[in-house]
């Protein structure tokens, strides 16, 4: 059994595509959109909003037993009116910016990598992310862009196809430098 889960964990670890898009991310064709949310998963403003609105009521009533979430993790929902074109809603938490002292750039890549776990665990192979972070909580977009591209990028699982969702051209640019600065180096 070891042997078998070994080789079934190699055959399936791949760096996953990362493709950089820039608009609404419920109009995204993946598995699983990843949701920014708060701890009590009740839906808010910003891509929370927007999530909770395309997906219908009951994503709060599903979500909101899983609360409070803490910064960094994540949980996932079915899509609800998002299906069948989108299956899932990974929520997790993004922290709050204040001023990077406080363990802000580890739990931002908790949350892209417990995102892609969870996805993963669900057998999804491409998921769609937002900026998480860089509204509301204020993290600051070039250290965000730096972490998402980075943590993606780094992820040996078997999500083969990652969207990172830019809301405008901002922040798709920095993306798409980062990607590029990866590439080059
Ligand atoms: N699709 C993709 N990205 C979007 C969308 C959308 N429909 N709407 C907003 N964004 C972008 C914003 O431009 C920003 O770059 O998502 C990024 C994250 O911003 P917020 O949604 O404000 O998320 P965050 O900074 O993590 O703050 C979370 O906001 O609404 C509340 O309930 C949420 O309290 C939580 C907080």
């Amino acid at each position: 059994m070891v042997r078998v889960s070994l080789w079934w964990g190699i055959a399936f670890a791949v760096n996953p595509r990362i493709e950089v898009v820039q608009g609404d991310i419920v109009a995204v064709e993946v598995d699983a959109v990843v949701n920014a949310a708060n701890p009590a998963l009740r839906g808010g403003g910003g891509v929370d909003g927007a999530i909770h609105r395309a997906a219908g009521p009951a994503l709060a009533e599903a979500a909101s037993a899983f609360a409070p979430l803490a910064a960094g993790e994540a949980v996932a929902t079915p899509a609800f009116a998002l299906e069948p074109r989108i299956r899932w809603v990974i929520h997790t938490v993004g922290p709050v910016w204040r001023g990077g002292g406080e363990g802000e750039p580890e739990l931002l890549r908790e949350c892209y990598r417990n995102s892609l776990a969870v996805a993963e665990e669900l057998g999804c192979r491409s998921v769609a992310f937002p900026a998480i972070s860089t509204g509301i909580y204020g993290y600051p977009a070039v250290r965000a862009a730096e972490i998402a591209v980075d943590s993606v990028a780094s992820h040996d699982g078997a999500a083969e196809w990652v969207v990172l969702c830019a809301f405008d051209a901002a922040t798709a640019a920095l993306y798409r430098n980062r990607l590029a600065g990866r590439e080059r180096s």
